[in-house]
């Protein structure tokens, strides 16, 4: 996508493979996030932002656009994607942060009292084994 294409305040809906991707021109930067809102779907790269903040269009959840953020609550991430320009080309990183960062709460925001293992089971429980 050409840079031209894409003008201050505006916004696009990108299908990358499986993704859909909503990118941002936001004060002549660009900003890409999931284009799947974590409440009930709907296209964030159809809100409005407001101070960096994309507000999904149904139910007003708000995400930073720089890190994907949830403004209410701290441990919700939207995942976010790097972009560059080359040659008035715009370029989505489609691996790399998003990799780390997926629906729900980011380990890092995790209190240490919460980080365990858990360990892998290996034997399937005995499917005959009845419950009473
Ligand atoms: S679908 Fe986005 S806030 Fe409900």
């Amino acid at each position: 996508m050409k840079e031209e294409e894409l003008p201050i305040g505006k916004s696009a809906i990108i299908s990358a493979g499986e993704a859909e991707i909503a990118l941002f021109n936001y004060k002549g930067n660009y900003y890409a996030v999931t284009n799947k809102c974590p409440h009930r779907g709907a296209p964030l790269g159809e809100g409005r932002i407001e101070e960096g903040i994309v507000i999904c269009p149904n139910h007003e959840w708000r995400f930073k656009l720089e890190n994907g953020a949830n403004m209410q609550n701290p441990e919700l991430f939207i995942p976010t994607y790097p972009v560059k320009v080359k040659d008035d080309n715009i370029y989505i990183g489609l691996e790399g942060e998003s990799g780390n960062i997926a629906y729900g709460k980011k380990a890092s925001t995790l209190p240490s009292s919460l980080k365990f293992n858990v360990p892998t089971i290996q034997k399937p429980r005995n499917p005959e084994e009845e419950l009473d």
